[in-house]
Parts: structure tokens; C-alpha cells; sequence
């Protein structure tokens, strides 16, 4: 009888100690749900751990985060989202599924609210094709006569395009918009496919002398041996230089669970400290979002001192749901 007693302790003992072992684990893990692939910020990762102590995980999924994140917002099972759109974050605020965030310094009060914060800016910007020597251009000019046929973009729902067909919205109004898709629809070379550097392939292989696509691209493509030689063809312009500016995105991070507040404000003032912005820059070829920060030189050097458009990211949002609703009358995809 005795045995069996202090057998039965001993077991307890043991089941305490895994579950206060399991416990330590788990509080020095952070799961992130991510928009953007791992590889993308893996220096920053990498960094994080080493200063931290504490481990990230990581969940990537381009579709689907945002409704899952508010599904599970009464018992979170992540701890943070990234998203390369300041639109989702929104929407993930407007489902009361984040956490509210302390003002964080160094950060400009126009990239960031008690919601989320931004980390990086992002120009949309459109690839042209060497041999048409032009080299302004404008958002608007896609859909002219002139352009007909020689467009290509990835789908107009794609939240890249949602956001500057948004911008476009508010500087020119609803009626507008819906001829520009009208009309920038007809211009296509081929349906919306793929993704932005598709779309200069593309242009390469002659089906289309234009296309959207944002800005680091280009720089992704540059360090890849099979997708450097579309560069000989094409060359990356900053548009709108004389009305509103080239069109910039953010991408952003919330903290969307209240019980691992105090790792995850860890985790986002590391990622808008000097020392992640700084790889921001030179790892991802994005703009900082800390102005302490500059953007890389190659970055500045293809920039060339471009203007951007400085409409209010919540104008951006706002705007989306009448964008989505013009494309689905338009058919923009099909
Ligand atoms: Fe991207």
C-alpha cells in the first residue's frame, strides 16, 4: 500500500513538472500568423530568438488569417499577425480581435494606432517595357485607347490592387473608378493571373508592355539568376510623379491575444527597433517605417528621389469595399 502511495506521488510529481516544463515552453513561444513567407524575415527571426530567448513559430498562409484570427479571437491560438495590407489589420481591429497597443516611439503617428503598427512602406509601381521609351507615366494612362491589349496584372482582388484602385477612388470619385476598371479590363492582354513578377515575365516574352507590380520586385528578381534576364526588358517606374504621387502600402503587425501580450510587445518593439529595421531595409528592399531608418542604397538609388502619394491609410480601407464591389459588377477577373 505504502508503494502504491508513493508510486502515485511520484507519478503527480512527474505529470507537475512536464506540465510546468510544457508551461515554461509554450509562454517562451510566440506563434505568429503570417501573411508573408518566413524566409522573408528570417535574418529578423533569427535575431529576435538570439536576443530573446524566446521562440517564434510560424504560420504562413496567404489566404484565409484574417476570418480565421477573428473565428478564434475568444480563445486565440496565435499571437501575432503580420500582413503585407493595412486593410486586413483593419479588419481585424474592427472585429475587436487585437489587442490594444501602447503608442510605440519612433514609429510617425500616421503609421501606426492603438490597433497596429506599421513596419514597412511599399510602392506599387508599373513595369514597363523597355522598347516603348516611355518613361512617366501614370495609373490613369492603363486605361487609355492607346493602351489596348498591352496590360497584364495579377487579379484585381488581389489586396495590392484593392489598395490603389482605393487611392484612385479617392482622388477621383466612384464614377471614375468604375470606367477606369471598365476600361483598364479591355486594355488586358490575358485575364488576371499569377502573381506581380508573372506579370514582367510577361512583358518579356512580349505579351504585354505594362503591368502593376510593387517595387522590391524588382530587387527580388535582380538576385535571381532565371528571373534577372525579364529585366533586360523591362524597366521599373515610379508613376504619378506630377499629379498625386506613386501609391504606398504598408505592412503591419497586431497583437491578437491578451494573455501573451507582454512577449508579443516584445516582439513588435523589436521589430520597429533600428536594429530589425535596419534588415527591413536591407534584407527586404521595402521603405523603414522608422524614419531614423533609411531605406537601403540600391532601394534609394531605384527611388531617385520619386514622390509617393500621402493619402491616410484608414481612407485606404474605407475605400475597399466599394472597390470590390466594381470589380465583382465588372467581372474585373474574368
Ligand atoms: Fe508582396
Amino acid at each position: 500500500m505504502k508503494n502504491i502511495i508513493s508510486n502515485t506521488v511520484k507519478l503527480f510529481t512527474v505529470v507537475i513538472l512536464f506540465s510546468f516544463i510544457f508551461n515554461m515552453l509554450s509562454a517562451n513561444t510566440l506563434k505568429i500568423y503570417s501573411e508573408r513567407q518566413p524566409f522573408l524575415i528570417d535574418a529578423l527571426i533569427e535575431a529576435y530568438e538570439k536576443n530573446s530567448g524566446t521562440k517564434v513559430e510560424w504560420i504562413f498562409a496567404e489566404k484565409g488569417l484574417v476570418q480565421k484570427i477573428i473565428l478564434e479571437k475568444d480563445n486565440p491560438i496565435g499571437d501575432v499577425f503580420l500582413s503585407s495590407d493595412i486593410a486586413r489589420l483593419i479588419d481585424v481591429s474592427e472585429a475587436g480581435a487585437s489587442v490594444k497597443l501602447p503608442k510605440l516611439s519612433g514609429i510617425p503617428d500616421h503609421l501606426q494606432n492603438s490597433d497596429w503598427v506599421a513596419l514597412t512602406q511599399r510602392a506599387r509601381i508599373i513595369y514597363i517595357a523597355k522598347n516603348t521609351n516611355i518613361i512617366n507615366i501614370n495609373y490613369e494612362d492603363l486605361a487609355s485607347d492607346d493602351f489596348k491589349g498591352r496590360v497584364c496584372t495579377r487579379s484585381g482582388f488581389h489586396p495590392y490592387n484593392i489598395s490603389l484602385f482605393a487611392s484612385l477612388l479617392h482622388h477621383h470619385g466612384e464614377a471614375w473608378l468604375k470606367n477606369y476598371l471598365t476600361n483598364l479590363k479591355k486594355n488586358l492582354a490575358r485575364k488576371p493571373q499569377g502573381n506581380d513578377r508573372d506579370q514582367v515575365k510577361a512583358i518579356a516574352a512580349g505579351v504585354c508592355d505594362f503591368s502593376l507590380g510593387n517595387h522590391y520586385y524588382y530587387f527580388n528578381m535582380l538576385d535571381n539568376e532565371d528571373q534577372k534576364v525579364w529585366l533586360d526588358k523591362v524597366v521599373p517606374i515610379f508613376p504619378n510623379q506630377d499629379t498625386q504621387g506613386a501609391h504606398v502600402n504598408i505592412s503591419g503587425v497586431s497583437i491578437i491575444n491578451k494573455a501573451t501580450k507582454a512577449e508579443s510587445l516584445n516582439f513588435l518593439l523589436f521589430l520597429v527597433s533600428e536594429e530589425a529595421q535596419t534588415i527591413y531595409a536591407s534584407d527586404n528592399n521595402e521603405f523603414p517605417a522608422s524614419p531614423s531608418v533609411s531605406s537601403s542604397p540600391k532601394v534609394e538609388k531605384l527611388v531617385g528621389g520619386a514622390k509617393f502619394d500621402i493619402i491616410d491609410l484608414f481612407i485606404l480601407a474605407d475605400n475597399r469595399k466599394t472597390v470590390v464591389s466594381i470589380l465583382n459588377e465588372i467581372n474585373f477577373d474574368e
